[in-house]
């Protein structure tokens, strides 16, 4: 069981490389749209994060504050993915204010992951 969560720790650790990584290159790169590789990634993460979030294959209590504030900011991450990809598509590209925020809320999530 334990072999099993640390399966699941590692497909949900691929999740937030996925969506980190796309959001980077676009970042980088000064295209700065939304791709489904974001999608993707942050749809594995989800998927497993919510697995983990289930108390099997561990001795200790699980943190359900910090469990409930990253679904919430990963809910917001999915909003902002799904209004940027619908301005792009009517508009050619994603503002700026819809952007940014993706990598820094995915980026604060892994914080809290983390730190908390
Ligand atoms: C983009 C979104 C997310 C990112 C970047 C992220 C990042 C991470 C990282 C880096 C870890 C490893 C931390 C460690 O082992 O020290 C982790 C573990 C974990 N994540 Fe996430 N996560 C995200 C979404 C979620 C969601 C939506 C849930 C559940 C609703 C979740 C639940 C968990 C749980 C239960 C663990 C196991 C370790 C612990 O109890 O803290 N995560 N996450």
């Amino acid at each position: 069981m334990e072999i099993l969560r640390s399966i699941v720790l590692v497909i949900h650790l691929i999740g937030f490389a996925t969506l980190f990584g796309a959001w980077l290159v676009e970042a980088t790169s000064g295209r700065r749209e939304i791709t489904k590789l974001m999608n993707w990634g942050l749809a594995i993460a989800l998927v497993a994060g919510v697995a983990l979030a289930a108390p099997w294959g561990i001795d200790g209590e699980l943190n359900y504050a910090k469990i409930s504030v990253k679904l919430i900011v990963v809910i917001a991450v999915g909003a902002l993915l799904g209004i940027g990809a619908g301005r792009q598509k009517r508009k050619g590209s994603a503002p700026g204010a819809i952007f940014w925020p993706i990598g820094v809320l995915t980026l604060l999530n892994a914080s809290i992951a983390v730190l908390w």
